[in-house]
């Protein structure tokens, strides 16, 4: 794994943008991995800075975003899809045929999973997944407990989850407690992955993911076994990190 550390998060959103032009300027029809949430924020304004500056273009790209709550219309303010929309793609030239999220009425959620999956394999697989951390773990939404081998399903938000992202949720919707997610098996089939964790309410997390034993207590340690891996840290999140000294030192060696 590569873990590199910056001062701050414009820092850790500017390198998290160069890697995801690079990689479309590389392969024009490159297929990206999406997440949502507070973290990816800064970088998704750079990405749309550097499309403003006509230093990459989208136009071809597709993409899949980990996760979506379940039973949340695509319309509401509540809903990932809503989310990409404004904070993302509505700014950029990408097709919007082409960004896929995975939307389902509890009814349909089988199929649902099963096709998103498909859809995946038939683009060629992911290029490049960009990943956020849960302070518990999780990555997409794979709570404690989800198995490595776990594909797109259904899975039930732990309660850490809920309070973390209470203040991100318009409160007229129907109880949030479940969302559709990505597998960590799905996950770990993307091609390269790019994970950032920033401020304090991540180091436990990052520390277990980084330093700890593979478990399914901490999802995200499952990146160990992947072998195209960048941790993007900033200094609050990578503070419970042992091992901090050498990661410095190797991300200055390797630049
Ligand atoms: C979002 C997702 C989650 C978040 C994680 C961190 O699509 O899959 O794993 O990345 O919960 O959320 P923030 O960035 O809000 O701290």
């Amino acid at each position: 794994m590569k873990i590199a550390i910056y001062d701050n998060a414009e820092q850790v959103a500017e390198q998290a943008a160069d890697i995801i032009c690079q990689k479309i300027n590389g392969k024009p029809n490159a297929v990206l991995g999406l997440a949502t949430g507070r973290t990816p924020l800064n970088t998704y304004q750079q990405l749309i800075n550097r499309y403003k500056q006509a230093s990459v273009d989208f136009s071809q790209v597709s993409s899949f975003n980990l996760d979506e709550y379940l039973g949340v219309k695509p319309n509401s303010e509540n809903s990932y899809r809503f989310y990409m929309n404004e904070n993302l793609f509505k700014h950029l030239n990408i097709k919007l045929e082409n960004t896929a999220v995975p939307s389902a009425d509890e009814d349909n959620t089988m199929q649902t999973c099963h096709q998103y999956e498909q859809q995946i394999k038939q683009c060629g697989g992911i290029d490049i997944q960009l990943l956020g951390l849960g302070s518990n773990g999780h990555i997409g939404f794979n709570e404690p407990s989800s198995s490595f081998a776990s594909r797109t399903r259904v899975v039930a938000l732990a309660s850490s989850t809920l309070s973390d992202n209470s203040d991100l949720l318009t409160s007229q919707e129907q109880t949030i407690d479940k969302a559709i997610s990505m597998g960590i098996a799905t996950i770990l089939e993307s091609k390269e992955i790019v994970i950032i964790a920033l401020g304090k309410a991540k180091a436990q997390a990052v520390a277990a993911a980084i330093e700890g034993a593979l478990s399914a207590s901490c999802p995200a340690s499952c990146l160990q076994m992947h072998a195209n891996v960048t941790w993007l840290l900033d200094q609050e999140s990578s503070s419970l990190l042992t091992q901090k000294h050498y990661y410095q030192l190797s991300q200055q060696l390797l630049a």
